[in-house]
């Protein structure tokens, strides 16, 4: 089936829906369920999904996890299958357990940046209650095989995740639970990308919210929420062994301002301070954001200038999003 075929398929293509299950009480700020079924869309069916891989894999925007990793693993992920196999092999293979591949970015697709449109198109009313403008809208797609699992981490971006096929359980944990993942962590990957003191206990389990999604089912979660799935091959069946979702990610002018307030917060840290978390006092971060916005810019452009003089080990590049 030509890709021409499926554009034209997927405009028309316009009854799959979303809906949060309590959209009078949902807010941007909270962990909440929904339900879809977009799983019925043509472009998020398996073939089509690897055919957007042939298309993704030469901007290295196909990623691979090592065999074995658990939970807790760091969220490590590579552009090169562990084995070096073609993504004909990895989805002709994609039943055996342990297969894993994601898809980042698939909105640089023109297909698919109309469809991840399409969904959020569902929600923008109850989003822009709270968070008007949202902007850099981004979708990455899971499929994998049980035993699987996607390690604790967390996003920068809201999040609507979707299940589409198979079974998964996810665990989400609240934004503001200091106690599962620190403010200064949460700012280390805000302002440097690094999940390097995002850890998970076992014993932290008990405080999220776990779901446990199939085909249909979804979950909303805010920008730094910590989450992280698995799936267990007593789920499966012979022919039916895929597991797939889809996080449909955006940022607003709120999780902005909050990257700004991090970004300062991480020079007082710096300074020998300890700073007020953003979201604690609405007054102090209208304080703080410029000045946040100020100290991310600089850094980003400190790193520009001195890339070329040290080479390497300073190859900071901020997303979209980070000041
Ligand atoms: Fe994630």
């Amino acid at each position: 089936m030509g890709a021409s075929h499926i554009d034209q398929m997927s405009s028309t293509r316009s009854d799959c829906r979303l809906w949060v299950d309590d959209p009078a009480g949902f807010s941007t700020a909270r962990v909440g369920r929904l339900h879809h079924d977009y799983h019925l869309h043509p472009l998020l069916q398996l073939p089509e999904l690897e055919a957007l891989a042939k298309e993704l894999a030469p901007l290295k925007q196909c990623r691979f996890v090592r065999p074995g990793i658990t939970q807790a693993s760091a969220f490590a992920h590579d552009s090169v299958p562990p084995d070096g196999r073609s993504i004909e092999e990895v989805f002709r293979r994609i039943e055996e357990p342990g297969s894993w591949i994601a898809l980042y970015d698939v909105e640089v697709i023109p297909r698919y940046k109309a469809l991840l449109d399409h969904v959020l198109a569902n929600v923008r009313e109850i989003i822009d209650r709270e968070q008007h403008g949202m902007f850099q809208v981004t979708g990455f797609v899971f499929i994998s095989a049980p035993p699987s699992v996607t390690p604790f981490h967390i996003d920068r971006e809201n999040n609507f995740w979707l299940m589409l096929h198979g079974r998964k359980v996810m665990n989400v944990w609240d934004r503001t639970d200091r106690t599962v993942v620190p403010l200064d962590a949460v700012e280390d990957f805000i302002v440097a990308h690094s999940l390097r003191k995002v850890k998970l206990k076992d014993e932290w389990r008990a405080r999220s919210h776990e779901f446990d999604v199939r085909a249909g089912d979804g979950v909303y979660f805010p920008s730094t929420s910590p989450h992280m799935t698995r799936s267990d091959p007593d789920w499966t069946a012979p022919g039916d062994r895929v597991a797939i979702s889809i996080g449909v990610n955006f940022y607003t002018p709120v999780t902005r301002r909050t990257a700004q307030v991090h970004q300062l917060n991480r020079v007082l840290r710096k300074c020998g301070l300890s700073p007020r978390g953003p979201g604690e006092s609405e007054a102090l971060d209208a304080l703080k954001a410029p000045f946040g916005k100020m100290a991310g810019l600089a850094r980003s452009t400190l790193a520009r200038v001195a890339r070329p003089i040290l080479h390497r080990g300073f190859s900071y590049k901020p997303p979209p999003g980070s000041y």
